[in-house]
């Protein structure tokens, strides 16, 4: 038998080729199984399908869908469901400026700095929006727009225009529906469809032509109809726009802001005009390797389930570590824990790059705010604040993505990098200021360890320049009735 002949440095050898041979079938395998699976999500399994109670066009009630298919219809309803928690995320209530108090100051003198939870599950949603600290009488409809599923059935009675220019009370009695089948599929074919025109008009934009799109690309279009970055356009008209003229990075973003200017707010210590990023979770996803290799968020968020010999996508759509055997082992053929545990790490690592950045961002904030305080001049302070709020753009372009750097890990890193560097810059360009004034380091560094001390320490802040905008507006009333 020849391995009586083998000496030990031999074996040490051909196990390493064995190890080296598996690995290298490991990973063709992975590339085979990944290209299967993706090839049999390309089957139309919809011309299996039979609609046996026939569902009118813009039918927001999800039941009325659910005759014709309990399991996906019971599967979307477990998304009221409240009871998987994982490290970040998970379907549980989160607080983050609890968890993050340096949130609060970052978003001085705009609502998020109210109220700010983490997303819960799609039954949710419409009254999470009715109950956000964030709404007042104010609140543009266009609130509503990724909430419901009577959304696109008013915007097809009402026109889009005009339902993008009324009030969020104007329609409290039409949404009644959460997130719903018809916010994904049409009703007769039940293929997938976008039911909102912002995305539409975003990619035609870009030149996309709408008819090309595969059906892969579907998978993952639905959810980006309403896990983007978005603004209101007008001040009358609150138009949803997407920012994607120059495309989905960080950086393109800021030269759209550039080219389009829009300010969100003016922060209420350095006076800086800001804008807040909004979940964009498919730009950064599509800078991941799994959008590269053609992995949509539905393989990952609704995977196949199996039940008495049926396949059907589970409408449950959470985070997929409360589901690793159905979404990620379809295609990683790892445990479950060293799974679950890789991804903690990646997040844990992304989570300290975070914190740095905002750190760097809560002191820039300040020490501009006491330099305006101690006199410097508003030419003296432009440099910092334009740096100081582009920085806080990059940050939040990755803070507000969900999955704590998961779906694109390397370049939400970049992008972090990128906002302490420019927060430096400002830092250094603010010290010469500093200087002429004679300041040294900002004085006693606030104390800002919970929200309560943080939302206390903003106050005085917020309401300062409360009273100097009801000042100016005033002036501009009495100036007006003597003209
Ligand atoms: C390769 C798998 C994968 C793909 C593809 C993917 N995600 Fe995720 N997603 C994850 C993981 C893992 C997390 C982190 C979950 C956690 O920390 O519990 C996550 C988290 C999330 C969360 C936060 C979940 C929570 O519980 O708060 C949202 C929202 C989300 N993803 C949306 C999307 C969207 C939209 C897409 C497509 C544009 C997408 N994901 C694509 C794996 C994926
Ligand atoms: C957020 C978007 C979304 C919502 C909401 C949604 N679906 Fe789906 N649905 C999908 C996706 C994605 C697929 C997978 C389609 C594919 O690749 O063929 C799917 C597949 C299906 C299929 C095809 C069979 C299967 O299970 O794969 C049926 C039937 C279906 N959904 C019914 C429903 C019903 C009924 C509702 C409402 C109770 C609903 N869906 C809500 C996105 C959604
Ligand atoms: C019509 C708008 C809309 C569409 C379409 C949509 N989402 Fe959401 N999604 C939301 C909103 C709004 C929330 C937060 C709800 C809340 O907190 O009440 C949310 C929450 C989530 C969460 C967090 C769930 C949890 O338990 O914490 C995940 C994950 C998610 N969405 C993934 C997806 C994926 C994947 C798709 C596409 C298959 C998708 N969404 C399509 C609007 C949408
Ligand atoms: C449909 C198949 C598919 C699913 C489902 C899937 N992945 Fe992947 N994943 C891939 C492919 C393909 C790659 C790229 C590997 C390659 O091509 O060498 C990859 C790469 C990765 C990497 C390496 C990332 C990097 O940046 O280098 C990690 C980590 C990972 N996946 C984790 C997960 C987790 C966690 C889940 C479940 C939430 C998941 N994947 C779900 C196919 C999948």
């Amino acid at each position: 038998m020849s391995n009586q002949h083998e000496t030990p440095r031999n074996r040490g050898a051909m196990t390493g080729w064995l190890i080296l041979g598996g690995t290298a079938l490991g990973v063709l395998a992975l590339g085979i199984l990944a290209t299967t699976i993706l090839e049999r999500r390309e089957e139309a399994t919809f011309n299996k399908l039979t609609i046996k109670q026939p569902i009118t066009q813009w039918e927001s009630d999800s039941s009325k869908w659910g005759i014709n298919f309990p399991r996906e219809y019971d599967t979307w309803r477990a998304t009221a469901i409240m009871d998987g928690k994982t490290e970040f995320a998970g379907s549980v209530e989160r607080d983050h400026l609890a968890n993050n108090p340096r949130l609060v100051v970052l978003w001085a003198g705009y609502a998020f700095a109210k109220g700010y939870n983490a997303p819960r599950g799609h039954m949710h949603a419409v009254d999470d929006v009715r109950n956000t600290p964030r709404r007042n009488e104010k609140t543009v409809a266009t609130c509503w727009t990724c909430k419901s599923p009577d959304v696109p059935r008013v915007m097809a009675r009402d026109g889009v225009k005009e339902y993008y220019a009324h009030n969020f009370d104007h329609y409290q009695a039409d949404m009644k529906n959460p997130i719903g089948c018809a916010d994904c599929h049409n009703e007769k074919t039940m293929a997938l469809q976008i039911s909102r025109p912002a995305l539409k008009e975003a990619l035609q934009r870009q030149g996309e032509d709408i008819a090309k799109i595969t059906h892969q690309e579907m998978r993952s279009l639905v959810c980006a109809q309403c896990h983007v970055e978005y603004y209101f356009k007008g001040k009358e008209a609150h138009y949803l726009t997407f920012p994607w003229d120059d495309g989905l990075t960080a950086e393109a973003m800021a030269k759209y802001y550039a080219d389009n200017p829009h300010t969100d707010w003016v922060h209420a210590i350095s006076g800086a005009k800001m804008i807040k990023m909004q979940h964009p979770d498919y730009e950064v996803y599509m800078q991941g390797i799994h959008a590269v290799r053609g992995v949509s968020c539905a393989d990952c968020h609704m995977p196949y389930k199996q039940e008495g010999g049926v396949k059907f996508s589970d409408h449950q759509i959470q985070s997929p570590l409360l589901n690793v055997e159905n979404s990620c082992q379809v295609c990683h053929k790892w445990g479950e824990k060293d799974i679950k545990n890789r991804v903690f790490s990646m997040q844990r690592k992304h989570h300290e790059m975070s914190t740095q950045t905002e750190d760097a961002l809560v002191n820039l904030h300040l020490a501009i705010g006491e330099a305006a305080a101690k006199g410097a001049t508003p030419e003296q302070l432009a440099k910092p604040r334009e740096l100081v709020s582009l920085a806080q753009m990059y940050w939040d372009y990755v803070s507000a993505n969900n999955g704590m750097g998961f779906h694109a890990p390397q370049e939400t890193a970049r992008v972090l990098s990128k906002a302490l560097a420019i927060a430096s810059e400002g830092r250094l360009i603010l010290a010469t200021v500093r200087g002429k004034l004679g300041l040294g380091a900002i004085a006693a560094p606030a104390d800002i360890s919970t929200k309560e001390k943080a939302q206390a320490f903003i106050k005085p802040f917020v309401s300062a320049q409360k009273a100097k905008l009801d000042a100016e507006e005033l002036a501009k009333k009495k100036l007006g009735s003597k003209l």
